[in-house]
């Protein structure tokens, strides 16, 4: 299987302060990948950019066949945000949108589509997969929390991308939603066959859903394996953050 997202000695910088170093990560078709570790570490920046949203300082993105380095333009960025999906931290919907409009909003962006009925009917298939009845007409502020991820799934799905970036999809909602969206996203990559990057702190969620497993501190991929080898693994690393006493600055890692 052809890999749809690949990071190559990637670092990012903000203020001139080194945030990701020499990130390496390779996500193949239809697999799941979680990015864990702690506050701070560096995971959105990490998702951001995956989502073409920043450039790397160093390094190399390769994107769904196209290149992102840190001189590519903006104008080559748009293109390829509008091949992804991408679920933001806090879900950030439209709040003066309608559901409606905020799961439409993409086949316009990035599909330029403009047939009401098309898109009428596109969005209620979604609501129908992301198993939400007809909230169509209402608003993100009479929706709950649950409802809200889900609304931000369908919003990241509408127009078919073939990698999906979710960053704290669970964060917020109690054990059980939260383990309903674990189910909606697996349900939702077996059936469309997309590539997940799922940013997240919580292991359940991880362990519950994901194909590879990567551990970052400090920018740094600290460790990356299979759930299984996470529960069976002794590494210093993989055990402080299982037992969340993560400390930052001190580990050691296999740093590949
Ligand atoms: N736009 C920005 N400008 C300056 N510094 C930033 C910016 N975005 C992130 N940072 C810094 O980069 C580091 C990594 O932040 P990031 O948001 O990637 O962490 P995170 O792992 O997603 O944390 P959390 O689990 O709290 O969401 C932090 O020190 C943060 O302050
Ligand atoms: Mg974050």
């Amino acid at each position: 299987m052809n890999p749809v997202l690949e990071m190559h000695g990637v670092s990012a910088a903000f203020d001139g302060r080194e945030v990701i170093s020499n990130v390496d990560m390779k996500l193949t078709g239809g697999r799941i990948t979680c990015l864990m570790g702690p506050s701070g570490c560096g995971k959105t920046t990490t998702l951001r950019l995956a989502a073409g949203l920043i450039k790397p300082t160093k390094g190399v993105i390769e994107l769904l066949g196209k290149t992102i380095e840190p001189d590519t333009g903006e104008e080559d960025l748009i293109d390829i945000r509008r091949e992804l999906g991408v679920v933001f931290q806090g879900g950030a919907l439209f709040d003066s949108m309608s559901v409606g409009q905020n799961i439409a909003f993409p086949l316009k962006y990035c599909r330029g589509m403009e047939d009401q009925e098309r898109i009428s009917s596109m969005v209620l298939d979604m609501l129908d997969h992301v198993e939400l009845g007809d909230v169509r007409d209402k608003f993100p502020s009479e929706l709950s929390g649950g409802m809200k991820k889900r609304v931000a799934i369908a919003r990241s799905l509408i127009h078919s991308p073939s990698l999906l970036l979710l960053d704290e999809p669970t964060t917020g909602l109690d054990p059980m939603t939260a383990r309903h969206i674990d189910k909606l996203v697996l349900d939702l990559c077996d059936k469309f066959g997309f590539s997940v990057l799922v940013v997240t702190h919580d292991i359940v969620s991880a362990l519950g859903i994901s194909d590879r497993v990567l551990l970052m501190n400090e920018g740094k991929i600290s460790w990356r394996g299979d759930p299984e080898e996470w529960s069976r693994s002794e590494h210093p690393v993989v055990r402080r953050f299982a037992e969340g006493m993560i400390s930052v600055g001190s580990m050691e890692g296999r740093g590949t």
